[in-house]
This record gives C-alpha cells, structure tokens and sequence, in this order.
C-alpha cells in the first residue's frame, strides 16, 4: 500500500506487459506478407518458443536480454517451419516487435484505474525495450514504476523476480496484485504470496490446472475498478 493524503493507501497493481498490455500478435499483419497462411502458426510458435528460452535461461541461470530469447525464437521457428527469411525481413520482423501495440482495452481502461491505484509495469522485458513499448503505446504516464528482469537478471517465474517487485516499489504481497495474460505468471506470483488476476486475452486459453488459481479472472482491464476492493 502507498500512503496517500490523510493515510489513506493505494493499493500496487503490476501489470504484465508483453500478453496482457502489449498484444504480442500485433507481428501477424507483417507476418502473413511473409509466411502467407502459416502466419498465425509462426507468430503462435515463436512466442512459445520466446517464453521457453526465457523459462530455460532462468533455470540454468544463464540470462540474456528477452529481445535475445525473442531474436532466437525467431530463428528457431523459420528452422522449426521451413521458412526461410532473409536478415533483413527479420530485422523487419524484430523491428516491429519492440514496436508492438496495445490491447485495445488499455488506453481506456489505465487512466480510470490510475486514479484510484498505484500502477507498476512489470516484465520479462529489459527496461530501454518495455520503456519505448509503452512510450508508443502511449500510456507510460500512467505507471509510477518499471520494473523489470534485466535488474536481477533472471525471469518470471522466478519467485526472486517477484520479491524484487516488492523491494522495488517498497511494497508487501499483501498490497500487492499482478495482472498478467500468463497463466505462468499468475501462478508464480500467486506462490510468492501476492493477489493475482487472470487477464484471459482468448476465449480458447486455458489456465494451467496446478490447482493454484487466480483471485479473479477478467476478460477486459475495466473490470479491475470492480473486483479489487
Ligand atoms: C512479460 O513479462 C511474460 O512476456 C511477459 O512481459
């Protein structure tokens, strides 16, 4: 909690970014004049393949950049598919990544939700790549704190990187909630002891059946001004 005014506190909520502020599918438009009908097929194997690498480094404690995760996802995904790129189409294709739009949801929703809580950023990101995302996005006012994996060099779900949040922003769990699209984020935040909601971005996403669940699942960030207190 943060004091506000007479005492009264704000309570923090740290938001995902890449799958739950930043649509990670906004590659696919660029994607299909490349790859045709196999765009939606590359775009969803090269994300999973980014977040693998992110899962794999933190595990073997052999950190690089997440661009770096993404920059080889993408390389293993052209091999995985046998689809060929030149360097420059995926210079193009990485260009665009780290120009990514926001979920339509969001301009509307974080201004409402800055007003009556503490927003954090918080990612897998490194800082001068998330810092430039929501700087396009328009909507890096609204955020008192970036937070992000290249501070501690490891990555979600890490519970160090969760506990680092709370040092950052001089919080405890107990005031604390994630809002994240990852279930896998929801899960590791939720084992460190914060609140966490489930932002479900698709209809046919499924929540990892570990029996440990969200506080509360959204479909849309304006639900948030509803379900919090
Ligand atoms: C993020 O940390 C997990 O990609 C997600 O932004």
């Amino acid at each position: 909690m943060v004091k506000v005014g007479k005492g009264c506190m704000k309570l923090n909520l740290a938001f995902d970014v890449y799958g739950t502020l930043i649509d990670t599918q906004g590659v696919l438009q660029q994607l299909e004049s490349l790859v045709g009908s196999k765009a939606q097929l590359f775009s969803d194997s090269w994300r999973a393949k980014q977040l693998e690498y992110s899962f794999r480094r933190g595990l073997m404690q052999r950190y690089e950049h997440f661009s770096v995760c993404t920059k080889d996802a993408l390389n293993f995904t052209c091999d995985l598919l046998n689809i060929h790129l030149t360097e420059e189409q995926k210079l193009q294709l990485l260009k665009q990544y780290s120009g990514l739009p926001a979920f339509n949801d969001v301009a509307l929703a974080l201004p409402k939700l800055a007003e009556k809580y503490r927003l954090i950023a918080f990612s897998n990101g490194e800082s001068a790549s998330v810092c430039s995302l929501l700087e396009q996005a328009k909507i890096a006012d609204y955020f008192s704190a970036v937070v992000t994996a290249d501070e501690i060099n490891t990555f979600k779900p890490d519970p160090k990187i969760y506990q680092h949040l709370l040092n950052r922003i001089d919080s405890q769990a107990k005031d604390t909630w994630l809002i994240s699209g990852n279930p896998f984020d929801v899960i590791g935040a939720k084992s460190c002891g914060l609140h966490a909601a489930w932002l479900k971005r698709s209809p046919t996403a499924v929540f990892d059946p570990w029996g440990i669940e969200p506080d509360i699942e959204i479909g849309q960030l304006g639900e948030l001004l509803h379900n919090l207190e």
